[in-house]
């Protein structure tokens, strides 16, 4: 990571340590920049207590920042989900999935009443697709998965030698030009073999916090 971007990933996640409120518990995704922000809860003196988590990754982190970790069945209300993200546009529709933990991700976004999106200005696009588009597979669907997304234009690389978290394979799809994210999300949903498409867009992020070399963005 260049120092600029660290820079600008700090702003970002530094916005979101100030929305805290007075949770008991929060979301919390996977990445660098989450990794900033879970930094930026150790250090905080009113701090929520608890977390649900995207990553095993991201648990060990929040673990040794001496926030407890909870599985989701025990959770009965999430306010609040912080997560990073590879792409974003203006209407807050996202590529997730860069570090492998998409499933999780989508999980936790779809349980959260809000979820808040925190990036870089270099992950701002005007169309989705530039990022290759992660999908997690079944690993016996991988071909006949990666066969159907061929015919819809994409070429999917299969991420050897990486095992998500939940024991599957991640078919990274290049050469996308993505200009109807949620039909794309639906459709590549249906197909059978896949369990999670980094898109989110049919649930995008509520606010897009956008750290630049002056400052933040909100969106
Ligand atoms: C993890 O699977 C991803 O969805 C991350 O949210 C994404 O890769 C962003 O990571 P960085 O903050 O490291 O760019």
């Amino acid at each position: 990571m260049s120092a600029d971007s660290d820079a600008k990933k700090k702003r970002a996640a530094q916005a979101a340590l100030e929305l805290l409120a007075d949770e008991s518990i929060i979301g919390v995704g996977t990445g660098s920049t989450v990794n900033l922000f879970i930094d930026g809860l150790a250090r905080l003196r009113h701090r929520p207590r608890r977390a649900v988590s995207s990553s095993e990754t991201s648990t060990a982190r929040l673990a040794a920042a001496g926030i407890e970790v909870r599985d989701l069945n025990e959770v009965r209300e999430l306010n609040l989900y912080i997560d990073g993200a590879d792409e974003a546009t203006a209407a807050r529709h996202l590529v997730k999935g860069g570090g492998g933990a998409l499933t999780r991700e989508k999980i936790i976004a779809a349980a959260a009443r809000r979820f808040v999106c925190i990036i870089d200005d270099t992950k701002l696009v005007e169309t989705l697709g530039r990022f290759p588009l992660p999908v997690e597979v079944i690993p016996m669907a991988r071909t006949l998965v990666a066969r159907e997304l061929a015919a819809r234009g994409g070429r999917p690389l299969w991420r050897e030698g990486f095992v998500t978290d939940n024991g599957n394979h991640i078919l990274d799809v290049h050469g996308l030009t993505i200009t109807d994210p949620v039909a794309l999300e639906r459709e590549l949903n249906q197909l059978t073999g896949v369990v999670t498409v980094g898109l989110f867009a049919v649930r995008p992020a509520d606010l897009l916090i956008v750290g630049t070399a002056r400052g933040v963005d909100t969106r």
